[in-house]
């Protein structure tokens, strides 16, 4: 199907969120072991503005112009050669790096997985990127027990809302961080404790914890270190922590490096059918159409969550 068309947003230099542009380009087609997929959904992910404003320029640097986002919730719209494990009108959901702000993107089917009807696609969108760093932080990185204590910073955020939800399931007592705003949220999802990170050092609250999830970096990240019990963990999605620190206080302390290969079908299915039995909740903090990707982006930057922000691309 050549010389299609689709409606993309496109970033051609680095700047603010208005370098976000709606424009119209091919629509990609689909190779060897690849699915071409018509986006409903796609989560709005922090690293997205990141890339877009230059500050991850020496980490990551972008190739212009580009199409944001990696993901989505959508339907198969055609299949490449070789493919058999999905066909063409199939709900699904998965991550991509062609780009997830678009009406269409091209996926390998290695990282797409059956959207349960349940879940909405919305709600699908949400779950890489939140629900699967959540999942291998706290499962592969950490290997956190049942009766094991955790500190969640960010527990309202795309990745912290899913991570005191797996950490409750899985039978650990639960600390999470959040604003003021957020304090009876995250105790819902399942924390016995919140902590208002605006007013209380957590370091004066909380001592001796076996695991500690760092969603912020920085200053958090090196105070955590000190609440962690001897043989106990940090794991920081934001940076590597001190080794040096760590063997001082005879933790464990590692960056989460486990999601950056993309989530496995395998993973994805395994989330969406604990969303999907309702033991664990998606929550989306807001949905803004495609057009309007920069109010997204600008509301992703100011740092605040409740669960994950979402573009709506087709009903
Ligand atoms: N390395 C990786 O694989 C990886 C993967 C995913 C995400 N990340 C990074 O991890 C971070 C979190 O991602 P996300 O998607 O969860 O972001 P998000 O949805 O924007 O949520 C961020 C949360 O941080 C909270 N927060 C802000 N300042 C805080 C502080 N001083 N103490 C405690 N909580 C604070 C906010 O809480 P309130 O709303 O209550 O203010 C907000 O809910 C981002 O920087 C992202 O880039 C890394």
């Amino acid at each position: 199907m050549a010389n299609e068309v689709m409606q993309a947003i496109r970033v051609h230099q680095y700047g603010e969120p208005e370098q976000l542009q709606l424009e119209v380009v091919p629509r990609p087609v689909p190779k060897e072991g690849e699915a071409l997929v018509k986006i409903h959904a796609t989560g709005v992910l922090p690293i997205e503005w990141k890339i877009r404003s230059g500050t991850f320029r020496n980490y990551m640097p972008a190739t212009f112009p580009y199409i944001p986002g990696s993901a989505f919730a959508g339907i198969v719209e055609q299949v490449g050669s070789g493919v058999t494990t999905f066909q063409k009108g199939q709900a699904v959901f998965g991550r991509t790096n062609n780009g997830g702000y678009a009406e269409y993107t091209i996926v390998a089917t290695e990282t797409l997985a059956l959207k349960p009807e349940a879940l909405s696609f919305a709600e699908a969108a949400s779950i890489s990127g939140g629900a699967t760093v959540a999942w291998t932080a706290l499962f592969e990185c950490a290997e956190l027990q049942a009766g094991q204590s955790i500190l969640i910073h960010g527990a309202a955020g795309g990745v912290g809302a899913f991570a005191v939800q797996f950490a409750r399931d899985r039978g650990a007592h639960v600390i999470g961080t959040a604003s003021s705003a957020n304090q009876a949220f995250v105790a819902a999802l399942g924390a016995e404790r919140v902590i208002d990170y605006a007013t209380t050092p957590f370091e004066q609250v909380v001592r001796d914890v076996d695991v500690v999830l760092d969603t912020i970096g920085g200053d958090v990240l090196r105070r955590s270190m000190q609440i962690v019990k001897p043989g106990g963990i940090v794991v920081s999605l934001l940076e590597e922590p001190s080794q040096d620190q760590a063997r001082a206080l005879r933790i464990r302390a590692m960056k989460n490096t486990a999601s950056l290969p993309f989530p496995s079908t395998q993973l994805l299915q395994t989330i969406a059918h604990l969303i999907d039995e309702g033991q664990v909740k998606a929550t989306i903090a807001h949905i803004f159409p495609l057009r309007e990707a920069s109010l997204a982006h600008a509301l992703s930057q100011n740092g605040h969550g409740h669960g994950r922000i979402v573009l709506h691309v087709a009903d």
